[in-house]
């Protein structure tokens, strides 16, 4: 996967050499394959989309999302699921095809509906009562019909770390399952001049290798489909079963499946349940986002100070951390690594790969097997192409690293390093505050 070039000890990525990338565009680096995204959006057109009739796939922008990103999954042919007003502008800005984008989110503003309903998005997926309210009021006052799905909740949760389910019943997310609650907010858009309704949502969760809460959430859904169908005529043309496909990251987790593992389960559910309910088959849309591009991914940074506790441990600490991928800290998500500038050589050590943060949790990797390291030396960590630089802070006020990504073996800039100068760009100091004479008081006692 990540190949070494027999003359030559650095590890090289999509044809990129790591070492050069580092020292050309300086550390913490993201660094993102184009080829590898194209890759995964392929599987999906052809075991997908190609592969059965009426479907839909659209990209979960909040895995990882530039202009550049947008530019990418516009030309595969994807569709795009935004979460939040900036991911909509950030869309909007790339010119994406506003009608390719589904608006997700469980408290939406009236700021960012109104700017979906602007800029015609294709669906919004609303997710409770209240924004249900906002939306019809916003698209009455601009004589508009607006196109939704309703998230529902189908009390199915997908087997994974508990910050990551989502579909359980004791859930932020949706609208719950109980009697009377989905009739009347269907009944509700039924009887609008300003609301299409056109189908429901579920997402059960996220870093998947099963796909048995899917398909309990797709029967979940047919029922209520049937339910509503028989109750209030209500005839379902969408059915938007989210994303979650997980993908490998150690030795310890399974390999990472191709699309079809997740999508033919899905769609064999889909068929029978529907066919044996007397219903139509819906169109099917899908919303994966790290399985698209997790593996894309990689950050390079520089170790430094490296401390050897006798007996206990080595840390190896880098120029970054929990501000670059927090995913470690939230979730105990592991990760692999490999020494880039010396990937020829045998692996002899194990170390503890620790962030630079004030933060006793701000560990990378726990143990992890390496060549004897220096100080100096450049840590390539695989598979952070998602949830890594969309999740990035600026704790410590660490500058968030550039983004670098490859296209055809060339590497080029789509995101700046921040610069110090930026991470002051929105402050202001109160008048009051400045030409505070400090100079007559003493620093401590
Ligand atoms: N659709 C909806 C409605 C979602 O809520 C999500 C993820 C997705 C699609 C895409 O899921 P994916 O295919 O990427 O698993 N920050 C966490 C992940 C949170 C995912 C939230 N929703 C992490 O770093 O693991």
């Amino acid at each position: 996967m990540y190949l070494q070039n027999q003359n030559n000890a650095n590890l090289i990525f999509d044809n990129c050499d790591t070492v050069k990338l580092a020292k050309n565009f300086g550390t913490p680096l993201y660094v993102v394959s184009e080829d590898r995204i194209k890759n995964k959006c392929k599987d999906i057109r052809e075991n997908f989309l190609m592969e059965y009739p009426n479907t839909k796939a659209a990209y979960a922008s909040k895995a990882f999302l530039t202009m550049a990103m947008c530019k990418i999954i516009e030309q595969e042919g994807l569709g795009l699921d935004v979460v939040s007003g900036g991911e909509l502008y950030t869309a909007i800005k790339a010119d994406f095809p506003m009608e390719k984008v589904m608006f997700h989110g469980n408290n939406k503003s009236y700021e960012e509906l109104t700017l979906a309903l602007d800029n015609n998005v294709g669906r919004i997926i609303v997710d409770n009562i209240y924004e249900l309210d906002m939306l019809e009021d916003i698209a009455k006052k601009k004589s508009k019909k607006v196109k939704i799905l309703f998230r529902i909740t189908p009390e199915v949760g997908g087997k994974t770390h508990e910050y990551i389910t989502t579909g359980q019943k004791d859930s932020k997310f949706g609208i719950p399952l109980e009697k009377g609650i989905i009739e009347s907010v269907v009944k509700a858009s039924m009887d609008s001049n300003n609301i299409d309704l056109k189908g429901f949502h579920f997402h059960v969760g996220s870093q998947l290798f099963e796909i048995d809460s899917h398909v309990a959430a797709i029967k979940v859904a047919v029922k209520l489909i049937k339910d509503l169908k028989d109750e209030l005529g209500f005839a379902t043309e969408e059915l938007n079963t989210g994303g979650g496909f997980g993908i490998s990251h150690t030795e310890e987790d399974e390999e990472t499946k191709p699309a079809s593992f997740f999508i033919n389960p899905i769609m064999k559910t889909i068929e029978q349940e529907f066919t044996k309910a007397d219903l139509d088959i819906p169109t099917v849309i899908i919303e994966p986002g790290r399985w698209i591009v997790g593996e894309a991914g990689i950050t390079l940074y520089t170790l430094g100070s490296i401390k050897e506790i006798s007996n206990v441990r080595k840390y190896i600490s880098v120029d970054g951390g929990l501000p670059d991928n927090p995913r470690p800290a939230l979730y105990k998500a592991k990760y692999d690594a490999a020494v880039a500038n010396k990937a020829n050589q045998k692996l002899e050590e194990v170390v503890t790969i620790a962030g630079k943060c004030c933060e006793s949790g701000d560990i990378l990797i726990w143990d992890l097997k390496t060549p004897k390291v220096e100080s100096g030396d450049i840590l390539a960590v695989f598979n952070t192409g998602a949830y890594n630089y969309s999740m990035a802070s600026n704790y410590n006020r660490l500058p968030r690293p550039g983004v670098v990504l490859i296209s055809k073996g060339q590497p080029e800039l789509i995101v700046e390093r921040e610069k110090y100068e930026d991470l002051l760009n929105k402050e202001r100091i109160p008048e009051h505050l400045d030409n505070i004479q400090s100079k007559k008081l003493t620093f401590g006692a």
